[in-house]
């Protein structure tokens, strides 16, 4: 496959400064004025009218990316109502877009689209050298010490709510892990007990994720999910600045509590704007991308019994009651399938940017001002880097086999290059810490006539039917 060939200068030079130094009215004027990229000559067509390949993309977007791929090679056009974007699709595409040599692709203007009014600010649409300097800020909050304490709070409050799952019966797990993670979620990022206060933020949350996935945007229209994300999104941004005064008197172990106690490069404590728009963005960046992980994990030890008591076995031999950061690592077997569970069903099946030059990639030229995505469901089954891509197979991610480590971006479940997820590591710990309570002491089955994963991959990867398994308590193992 052949990457970039060469790269036509064009007019933005500016709009890479001023993303930069994130100049919002700056980028605003830029977004007014210009125009989307023509993609007339990018093979695919249009699909149907007005709602263009919408259907296909949206209920079973990996089978329809494969499709189109045999027609028409790594480089194709996917259209909606909304937006005309070009898919890049292999490890070398991710690898041009995630390296972005030559500031070719902005984070913030592709994903605005999503955010606008209710995750603004956030991390992940800064850009360049200004996104530098915030990612150093929040990469403090997860680094050893901070991971060890969050563990101190995940571990007794993941047990906890596990044993208030029903057991003995089939239960729409999706919505329990959804539920738990909230709920241990508010502790470990806000250090907020269960109780009111943490329900109405648990509540505004879901309401501004919801507003993300409004197509409309209407903020006039009062009753739809958009207008009620944005009061859900100054419901939680007045509840943290209110609070900040109060936290930086004491110290605490959650996230929140300990991004008011950090300092900057110069010695200064983070202002509280920048504190509020990390942590509300690292809630969201959290919450459904481990629901969505946990829900591909469950769905794969239910079809997989006798790795289930693998990983049963591994968690035993550890003979401990809870779980310490020096064990996270010792839990191979459990790693591997969290690597799986992503290979196969990554929670962000696809990645936006934005194009803000002139660009040949295959032989196609992709003109400025183009969202292209890369797909990380499309490398993730490439027969060329992964035996029998459709089974589970957790061993391929053994030092043995290293299946994973023949292209560095071949397998990008949390993303690459400058974006590439800060919460890896953190999402490593909880998905372990959650399998050790569950599996110690529940097995997981499901019905024999569920023969398939049923899940959609837009906007993020999760099972339609709610996933419905089984819990039964199983008698404590001890090694
Ligand atoms: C299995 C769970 C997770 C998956 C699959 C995942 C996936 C991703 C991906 C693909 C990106 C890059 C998006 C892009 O390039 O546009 C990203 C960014 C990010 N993730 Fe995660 N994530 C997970 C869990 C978490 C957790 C638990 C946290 C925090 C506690 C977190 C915090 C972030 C942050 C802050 C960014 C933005 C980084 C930047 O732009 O510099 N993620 N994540």
């Amino acid at each position: 496959m052949r990457a970039v060939t060469g790269l036509r200068d064009t007019n933005n030079t500016d709009i890479v400064e001023s993303l930069s130094t994130f100049d919002l009215p700056k980028i605003r004027e830029f977004q007014k004025r210009t125009k989307l990229g023509k993609l007339d000559h990018i093979p695919g067509g249009s699909g149907l009218p007005f709602i263009g390949h919408t259907y296909w993309f949206l209920t079973d977007s990996h089978a329809w990316i494969d499709r189109k791929y045999a027609k028409n090679g790594p480089v194709f056009r996917a259209k909606t109502p909304i937006l005309d974007m070009v898919m890049l699709l292999g490890p070398e595409a991710n690898k041009l877009v995630f390296k972005n040599e030559g500031k070719i692709f902005s984070n913030f203007l592709a994903w605005d689209n999503t955010f606008e009014n209710l995750f603004d600010n956030a991390l992940m649409e800064r850009d360049f050298a200004g996104h530098k300097k915030e990612r150093k800020v929040l990469q403090q909050a997860f680094k050893r010490p901070a991971i060890e304490s969050h563990i101190q709070i995940m571990s007794p409050a993941l047990k906890a709510g596990i044993e208030q799952w029903p057991t003995g019966r089939t239960i729409k797990a999706m919505d329990h892990v959804k539920q738990l993670l909230l709920n241990v979620g508010a502790k470990v990022f806000l250090g907020l007990e269960m109780g009111p206060q943490a329900d109405t933020i648990n509540q505004a949350f879901v309401d501004i994720v919801a507003g993300c996935g409004d197509p409309i945007r209407r903020k006039e229209i009062w009753f739809s999910p958009y207008a009620k994300g944005i009061r859900a999104s100054k419901t939680l941004c007045k509840y943290i600045m209110d609070t900040i005064p109060e936290r930086r008197k004491v110290a605490g172990d959650d996230m929140f509590s300990q991004l008011c106690h950090m300092r900057d490069d110069e010695g200064k404590l983070i202002k509280a704007e920048k504190i509020r728009d990390h942590i509300i963005f690292v809630l969201f960046a959290a919450h459904d991308t481990t629901t969505s992980s946990l829900s591909a994990i469950l769905y794969a030890l239910a079809s997989n019994l006798e790795w289930q008591e693998e990983l049963r076995e591994e968690m035993s031999s550890l003979n401990k009651e809870g779980i310490e950061f020096d064990d996270i690592n010792a839990l191979q077997k459990t790693g591997w399938t969290f690597k799986e569970a992503l290979r196969m069903y990554p929670a962000l099946s696809v990645i936006p940017r934005y194009a803000l030059k002139d660009f040949e990639f295959n032989g196609h030229l992709i003109p400025a001002n183009t969202i292209v995505t890369v797909s990380s469901v499309f490398t993730h089954y490439m027969p060329e880097y992964w035996t029998n891509p459709y089974k589970f197979d957790p061993y391929r991610f053994s030092p043995e086999r290293a299946e994973e480590k023949q292209h560095s971006f071949q397998y990008i479940p949390f993303g690459g290059g400058a974006h590439k997820c800060l919460g890896l590591h953190f999402a490593d710990v909880q998905v372990k810490i959650f399998l050790f309570h569950l599996l110690k002491n529940y097995k997981v089955t499901k019905n024999r006539k569920m023969k398939k994963y049923k899940y959609n991959n837009i906007p993020l990867t999760f099972p339609t039917d709610g996933l419905p398994l089984r819990f039964d308590k199983i008698a404590p193992t001890r090694k």
